[in-house]
């Protein structure tokens, strides 16, 4: 199975889901264009039909967006541009004195078969840190603390992180996917 991505970080936590499978993953290091949207299924149906007009066989990519409640969404399909230009301390700063720090990550994977388009979401609920916490993980991990869990992501194992992360719940849908659909050929 290929992934197609330019970061590094999201194919470490691939690889660390994929060695428990019996599947080989690849990754193909490629900084595809993407589309600036309000939707993440537009932002990766774009760069899915970049992408595949590349590499023609199967392959998956994946979007993801940090999606505060208290600012309406915010920066959701924007997180990249966001990350880069206030970063961490840029978010905690918009929600000083804002006691509702719900917010959720959803991962969105885009897989094409060689020939359609398949769609698979993965959805971490958590709220907002009041302090940047944690070394590990990358991008909006040391402000988000999961549901359930009084640390936050950047202060988890990867392995921890991908017991429970948004992106690890896509990718099961898709393992699925391709499982069933293997079996219906047998
Ligand atoms: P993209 O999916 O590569 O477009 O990432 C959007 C933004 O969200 C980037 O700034 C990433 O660093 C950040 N991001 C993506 N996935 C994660 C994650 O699992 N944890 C924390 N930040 C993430």
């Amino acid at each position: 199975m290929i992934l197609v991505t330019h970061n590094q970080h999201k194919f470490l936590e691939y690889e660390e889901i994929f060695l428990r499978s019996k599947i080989e993953l690849e990754w193909y290091n490629y900084e595809y264009p993407e589309l600036q949207s309000d939707n993440l299924k537009e932002i990766v149906e774009f760069s899915l039909k970049h992408v595949s007009r590349i590499l023609n066989r199967p392959f998956f990519l994946e979007d993801t967006g940090l999606f505060i409640d208290s600012l309406g969404g915010f920066p959701g399909p924007y997180s990249s541009y966001v990350q880069e230009k206030i970063g961490n301390m840029g978010i905690l700063r918009l929600l000083e004195g804002i006691s509702n720090r719900n917010a959720r990550f959803i991962s969105l994977i885009g897989y094409f078969d060689g020939k359609n388009f398949y769609y698979f979401d993965g959805t971490l609920e958590g709220s907002i840190s009041y302090s940047i916490r944690g070394k590990n993980g990358f991008g909006y991990d040391p402000i988000f603390i999961p549901e359930k869990y009084d640390k936050t992501l950047a202060e988890m194992s990867i392995q921890e992180k991908n017991s429970i992360s948004h992106r690890r719940r896509a990718l099961d849908k898709l393992l699925g996917y391709i499982k069933n659909s293997m079996e219906s050929i047998k």
